[in-house]
């Protein structure tokens, strides 16, 4: 009788694990996905916008976005969720930097933002 109920426990408790372990690890899927999903970029749109990196920005940016950061803004930190800022620093131009008001069309600031937003491909 007693040997029976401890079974029974013994099913219970492994049971309520498995379903635990099941929930957890869909639980901590479901916070996985937030940071990406202000990122939806295609690899197109990044290869553009790397392309476009190279002709206008890596001069004084650097090569894939590598450089001291001791003049120039270092834009592998730039902060991935400040989008506007971008948009207006490269529109209007900021210290040094000049305007590209004339230079670059929305959506070449578009897939420029997708290229350093996504850290260069990284985290796509
Ligand atoms: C002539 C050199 C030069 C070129 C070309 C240039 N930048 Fe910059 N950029 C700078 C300098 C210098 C700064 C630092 C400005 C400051 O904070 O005073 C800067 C800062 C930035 C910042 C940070 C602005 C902020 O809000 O703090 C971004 C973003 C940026 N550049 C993007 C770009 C992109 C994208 C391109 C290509 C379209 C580009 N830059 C081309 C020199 C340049």
């Amino acid at each position: 009788m007693l040997s029976t109920s401890g079974r029974r426990l013994g099913t219970w408790v492994l049971v309520s694990v498995t379903l635990g372990l099941g929930l957890g690890w869909q639980g901590s899927q479901a916070a996985d996905t937030p940071p990406h999903q202000p990122l939806p970029f295609t690899l197109e749109q990044v290869q553009a916008g790397h392309a476009q990196f190279d002709r206008t920005c890596a001069q004084c940016h650097g090569r894939n976005m590598v450089n001291a950061g001791t003049t120039v803004f270092d834009l592998r930190k730039f902060p991935v969720d400040e989008r506007d800022r971008f948009f207006n620093s490269v529109t209007n131009g900021k210290g040094n930097m000049p305007s590209f008001k004339d230079g670059l069309t929305n959506e070449q600031i578009s897939s420029l933002w997708s290229y350093v937003a996504t850290r260069g491909g990284k985290e796509l």
